[in-house]
C-alpha cells in the first residue's frame, strides 16, 4: 500500500482578536486539532455551517498561513522542517482553487499569460515556446479552445473561468488540489460540466482533492471521505457511502436532514438544527455541539467527547457506541 500524499496531525490555526478597543485580547480557534490524511487519486471533503474553519484548513494545507500548532506532511516531509528548494516543492505540489472565479484572475492578463506565470517562477530552464506549449496542452485537459490563449479573463463565462483558474493550478503539476467551494458560484447547469472536468482530471493526473463544499449533493457527487467540521473540529469522519447511508453525529444527521430525501425510512431518521451557531471565540464547554443536540445527555455538557473511531468511522459522540451503533435518537429506534 502506498503512503498518504497529506498527512495533517493534529493541525490548529487560532487567532488573537479583539473586539471593541478597548477589549482585552481574545483567541478565536478557527481550526482545533484536525487529524487526517489524503491518498493519491482520492478525494476527502470537508462540510460544515459557516465559520466552521474550512477555509482556513484549506489555507493550513496550501501553506498559506502557517499552522499555530500540528504539522503538515506531503509523501512523509514535514513542511515546517523543508527549507530552501525542498520548501518550494512542496508548495508546488499543493495547488489551490477558490470559490470565485472573478476575483482570482488577473483582468488585465491574457489566458495564456496566466497559465505560463507559475512556470516562469518555478521553471526557470523552460523556455517560452515550451512554456507555451505546456499552457496549450493544459487548456485543452479543461476543455479550453487554442483561440482562448490570447483572450482576457473578462471575455469568458464563469465556468470557462473556473476552468481557467483550474488549469493554472495544475500548470506546476501538483499531488493535490484544494478546492474551496470551486462550484458554488456557478449556475447549477455549469456546476455539473466543473465538475465532470475535476473528475476527469483527477483520474488522469491522480490528484488528490481536498473538496470543500457546502452542497452535500456535490459532495456525494464527489467524495470518497467526508469529514464533518463543527467549530473548528472535527465531529465525523467517514466513507461517502457510510456517511450518507448512516450519519451517526447528531449534527451530521441534522446537516443531512436539511436536504430533502425521497425515502420515507430516512425521513423518520430526520433531525433538526436548532439555535444559533454559538461563536468559537467562546465555545460551549463539553461538546460544543451539545446546546443544539436534540438528544444531549448527562456526560455532554461536561466533557468533551474525543474523536475515536467506532465500527466503520471516526466520530466525537457520546452517544455513539464502541461498534459505531447510534445509541440515541431517532435512528437507534429504527
Ligand atoms: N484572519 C483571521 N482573523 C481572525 N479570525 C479569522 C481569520 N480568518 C478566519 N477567521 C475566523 O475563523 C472562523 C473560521 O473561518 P473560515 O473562513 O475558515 O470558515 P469557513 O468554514 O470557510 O466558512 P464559510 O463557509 O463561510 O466559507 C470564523 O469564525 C472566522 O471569522
Ligand atoms: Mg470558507
Amino acid at each position: 500500500m502506498s503512503a498518504p500524499v497529506l498527512h495533517a496531525d493534529n493541525l490548529a490555526r487560532h487567532y488573537r482578536v479583539s473586539r471593541g478597543l478597548f477589549a482585552s485580547e481574545l483567541t478565536l480557534k478557527a481550526v482545533d486539532g484536525v487529524s487526517f490524511t489524503l491518498d493519491a487519486g482520492k478525494t476527502l471533503a470537508v462540510v460544515g455551517e459557516s465559520g466552521c474553519g474550512k477555509s482556513t484548513l484549506a489555507r493550513l494545507v496550501t501553506m498559506i498561513e502557517p499552522p499555530t500548532s500540528g504539522s503538515l506532511a506531503i509523501d512523509g516531509i514535514d513542511v515546517a522542517t523543508a527549507g530552501g528548494a525542498a520548501r518550494r516543492r512542496l508548495r508546488s505540489d499543493v495547488q489551490i482553487v477558490f470559490q470565485n472565479p472573478y476575483g482570482s484572475l488577473n483582468p488585465r492578463q491574457k489566458i495564456g499569460a496566466i497559465l505560463e506565470e507559475p512556470l516562469a517562477i518555478n521553471r526557470p530552464g523552460m523556455g517560452a515556446a515550451e512554456r507555451r506549449e505546456a499552457a496549450l496542452e493544459m487548456m485543452r485537459y479543461v476543455g479550453l479552445r487554442p483561440e482562448h490563449y490570447d483572450r482576457y479573463p473578462h471575455m469568458f463565462s464563469g465556468g470557462q473561468r473556473q476552468r481557467i483558474a483550474i488549469a493554472r493550478a495544475l500548470m506546476l503539476r501538483p499531488r493535490i488540489l484544494v478546492l474551496d467551494e470551486p462550484v458554488s458560484a456557478l449556475d447549477l447547469s455549469v456546476q455539473a460540466q466543473v465538475l465532470n472536468i475535476l473528475v476527469d482530471l483527477q483520474a488522469e493526473f491522480q490528484l488528490a482533492y481536498l473538496f470543500i463544499s457546502h452542497s452535500l449533493s456535490v459532495v456525494r457527487h464527489m467524495a470518497d471521505e467526508v469529514m464533518v467540521m463543527y467549530l473548528g473540529r472535527v465531529v465525523e469522519h467517514a466513507t461517502r457511502d457510510a456517511l450518507f447511508g448512516e450519519p451517526r453525529h447528531p449534527y451530521t444527521r441534522a446537516l443531512l436532514s436539511a436536504t430533502p430525501v425521497a425515502d420515507p425510512d430516512r425521513a423518520r431518521n430526520r433531525m433538526k438544527l436548532e439555535g444559533e451557531l454559538p461563536s468559537p471565540i467562546n465555545p460551549p464547554a463539553g461538546c460544543a455541539f451539545h446546546p443544539r443536540c436534540p438528544i444531549v445527555f448527562e456526560p455532554c455538557p461536561r466533557q468533551r467527547p474525543a474523536l475515536e473511531q467506532k465500527g466503520d468511522v471516526r466520530v466525537a459522540c457520546f452517544a455513539v457506541d464502541r461498534a459505531g451503533r447510534v445509541t440515541r435518537g431517532a435512528s437507534a429506534a429504527a
